[in-house]
């Protein structure tokens, strides 16, 4: 067995400002009037975040590549019945990785349709004055009523989970969130995360930060 990097930093710091942000987002929307200068800046955030998460899921460290957690529904039923290949369980094993595209994909249409939500008071997404009444509405209607709901549900589900792991399989998934480590087999390949993949990483986030200024302003 050998301590070796699962996580690499850029993945650590992106999941810990994306926690961050939508908690604050969650409480920015709930709370209206003046928070929702807060709630739009957030929503950027989280847009820059997830534009990063995606393009670092094709150049990312070994274990925050897509390919490395993109899953066929045999190898979800093999993991639910114990009969995984021990691979399946060093990065996101098959039921996490699910979840962690179900809460990217539901992140990702509540900042698509904040961006052409209203609230016909004062809070106007910055694309809303692209597009018509309807379509406006329809996107309000998600945002609020739909999306949020989506949201919370996998956040409870997501932490109930790593609670799950930590209780009944007495394994920590939350340490290595922090640290970046894991405990295992010698022969398993490490994430890259030396100066220069984090100079990478860093460099993407400027870019992605870069399309989301252009698009909402
Ligand atoms: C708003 C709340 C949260 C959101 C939106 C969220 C989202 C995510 C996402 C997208 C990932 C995938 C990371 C990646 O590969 O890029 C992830 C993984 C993870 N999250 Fe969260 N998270 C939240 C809260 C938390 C909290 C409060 C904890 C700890 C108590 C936590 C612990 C973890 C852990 C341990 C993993 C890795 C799971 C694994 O080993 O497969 N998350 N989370
Ligand atoms: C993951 C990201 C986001 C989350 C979790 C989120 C969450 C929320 C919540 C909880 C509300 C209050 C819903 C209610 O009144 O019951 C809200 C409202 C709103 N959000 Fe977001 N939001 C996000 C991103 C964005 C973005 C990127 C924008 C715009 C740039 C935005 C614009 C708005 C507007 C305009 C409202 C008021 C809509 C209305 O009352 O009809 N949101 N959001």
């Amino acid at each position: 067995m050998k301590t070796t990097r699962i996580w690499d930093l850029a993945t650590r710091i992106f999941h810990w400002l994306l926690v961050f942000s939508v908690i604050g987002l969650i409480i920015t929307g709930n709370v209206g009037g003046n928070a929702m200068e807060w709630h739009f800046r957030l929503g950027y955030v989280v847009f820059t975040l997830l534009l990063f998460r995606i393009v670092w899921g094709l150049i990312g460290g070994h274990w925050s590549r897509f390919t490395t957690f993109i899953y066929s529904p045999k190898s979800m039923i093999n993991y639910l019945k114990g009969a995984h290949p021990k691979h399946h369980a060093i990065g996101h094993n098959p039921l996490g990785a699910l979840s962690v595209f179900a809460l990217l994909l539901t992140l990702s249409a509540q900042v698509a349709t904040g961006l052409f939500s209203d609230d016909e008071i004062a809070a106007v997404g910055p694309l809303a004055k692209y597009v018509s009444n309807a379509t406006v509405s329809q996107a309000s209607f998600y945002h609020t009523e739909i999306g949020k709901l989506f949201i919370i549900l996998l956040v409870v589900s997501h932490i109930g989970a790593i609670l799950f792991y930590l209780l009944k399989k007495r394994e920590n998934l939350v340490k290595p969130m922090i640290h970046g480590d894991k405990l295992v087999d010698a022969d398993t390949p490490p994430s890259r995360d030396d100066g220069r993949m984090r100079l990478l990483a860093l460099i993407t986030l400027l870019a992605c930060a870069a399309v989301v200024y252009l698009t909402v302003s």
